[in-house]
């Protein structure tokens, strides 16, 4: 008899979700092949189920890198309109280029600048926020947009548990990932201690948070 691991169970997952989109397969065997961090499949297929329970008409997202999440996101939740913050000029040129192949920049905008900058520019409510750039900065990034968030507003944090490392010092590689992994583990603290929100942390991909505002 097999023993039933981490492995066995995710590779099992991953061969259930499938694809369609030929823009998105090609975007992620680029990303995979030049090393760009995209949303794992596991994340993606969170937050298109998210999007259909949620049915955002408005998307902020802090961290863009090709635009692969943000166009996930336009696919997901057709009626809403997206904005997306990135500090790399270079991503910001690719993830522009993208969206205009896939003719939606009528509904996504990306905005270049470090989100910590560009964020108290950012106006309005929105339906959904995606934390997924700089990790030792989320609860900043978090607090920067909380004037952007009401009743309803859902909070979707990736990376959180950053390759075990908050879990335990151990997990740990070297010195200078330390203070993130703290940084995240306070955030972490943070948000399921918030009674404003509710918090659920799930253990896929590398890690994800779902906060409501209540
Ligand atoms: C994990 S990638 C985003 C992946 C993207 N959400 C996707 O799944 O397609 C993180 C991105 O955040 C950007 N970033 C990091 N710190 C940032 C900051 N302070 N302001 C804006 N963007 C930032 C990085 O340049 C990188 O492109």
């Amino acid at each position: 008899m097999s023993i039933l691991t981490p492995d066995l169970i995710e590779n099992y997952i991953h061969s259930l979700y499938r694809q369609e989109d030929e823009q998105l397969i090609r975007l992620r065997e680029e990303a995979e092949r030049l090393l760009v961090p995209v949303i794992t499949r596991d994340t993606e297929r969170l937050l298109y189920t998210l999007c259909g329970i949620r049915r955002p008409k408005s998307i902020l997202e802090i961290g863009t890198a090709v635009g692969y999440s943000a166009l996930c996101f336009a696919k997901a939740a057709p009626e809403a309109q997206i904005i997306t913050l990135e500090n790399r000029e270079r991503s910001v040129h690719k993830a522009r280029a993208n969206i205009r192949e896939a003719g939606l920049e009528d509904r996504i905008r990306v905005i270049h600048g470090d989100a910590a900058e560009t964020l108290p520019e950012v106006e309005g409510i929105f339906d959904l926020i995606f934390i997924d750039a700089a990790k030792g900065q989320y609860r900043r990034f978090f607090e920067l947009c909380e004037k952007n968030m009401a009743p309803g507003t859902l909070v979707v944090s990736d990376n959180v548990l950053y390759k075990g490392m908050p879990c335990d010092d151990s997990f740990v590689p070297e010195r200078r990932h330390r203070t993130i992994a703290r940084r995240m583990d306070g955030y972490l603290t943070f948000l399921t201690e918030d009674p404003r929100f509710e918090t659920s942390l799930l253990a896929i991909g590398d890690g994800v948070a779902i906060s409501c505002y209540k």
